[in-house]
C-alpha cells in the first residue's frame, strides 16, 4: 500500500509539476515571442516522463481506489465513492483534452494558434491540480 501510494505521489510530481512549468515558464514567453518552437521543444523531451507518469497514475490510482472501496461501490453515493469518480470524471476529461490536443491543435500548430493551445495548456494543469487536490480527500474522508 505504501509503495503504491509512494509510486502515485511520484507520479503526481511528474505529471502536475510538468504542466506548471509549461504553464508559468514555456508558455509566457512563447505567447510574447509569438514563436511556438519552445513549446514544441518542452513537449518533445516532457513527453519522455510525462506519458510514462500519467499510465503509472492510473494504475496506482485504480488500485488505490480499489483497496479505499471494492469496484461494485465505485458508483455508489457515499463521500469516497464520489472522490473515486471525481478522478474518473478527471481522467476522462484529461483523455479528451489530450486527443483534442493531438489531433486539432499540434498538427496545426503556428503563432496564430498558439493562444487556443494557451487555453489548453491552462486546462489541462486545472485538471491536473484538480487530480492532486481530489486525491487529498481520501484522508481527509471528503471533497472538502
Ligand atoms: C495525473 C493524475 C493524478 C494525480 C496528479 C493524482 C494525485 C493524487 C494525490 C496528490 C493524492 C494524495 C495522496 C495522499 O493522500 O497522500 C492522490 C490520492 C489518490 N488518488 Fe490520485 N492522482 C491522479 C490520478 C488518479 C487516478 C486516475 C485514480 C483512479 C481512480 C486515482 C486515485 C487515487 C486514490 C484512491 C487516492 C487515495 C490514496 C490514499 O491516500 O491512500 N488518482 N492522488
Amino acid at each position: 500500500m505504501r509503495h503504491l501510494l509512494f509510486l502515485h505521489l511520484l507520479g503526481a510530481s511528474v505529471w502536475v509539476g510538468g504542466h506548471l512549468v509549461l504553464l508559468f515558464s514555456v508558455l509566457p514567453g512563447a505567447l510574447k515571442r509569438r514563436d511556438v518552437q519552445p513549446v514544441r521543444a518542452f513537449e518533445q523531451l516532457y513527453e519522455r516522463v510525462g506519458i510514462p507518469a500519467l499510465l503509472v497514475q492510473i494504475v496506482t490510482g485504480v488500485w488505490l481506489a480499489g483497496k479505499w472501496l471494492p469496484h461494485s461501490q465505485w458508483f455508489s453515493d457515499s463521500p469516497i465513492a464520489h472522490l473515486v469518480q471525481g478522478k474518473l470524471i478527471l481522467l476522462a476529461f484529461t483523455a479528451v483534452l489530450g486527443v483534442h490536443a493531438r489531433l486539432a491543435i499540434i498538427p496545426k500548430l503556428d503563432a496564430q494558434r498558439l493562444p487556443q493551445l494557451g487555453v489548453h495548456i491552462v486546462l489541462i494543469t486545472l485538471t491536473a491540480v484538480a487530480f492532486a487536490w481530489v486525491g487529498t480527500g481520501f484522508r481527509f474522508g471528503g471533497l472538502f
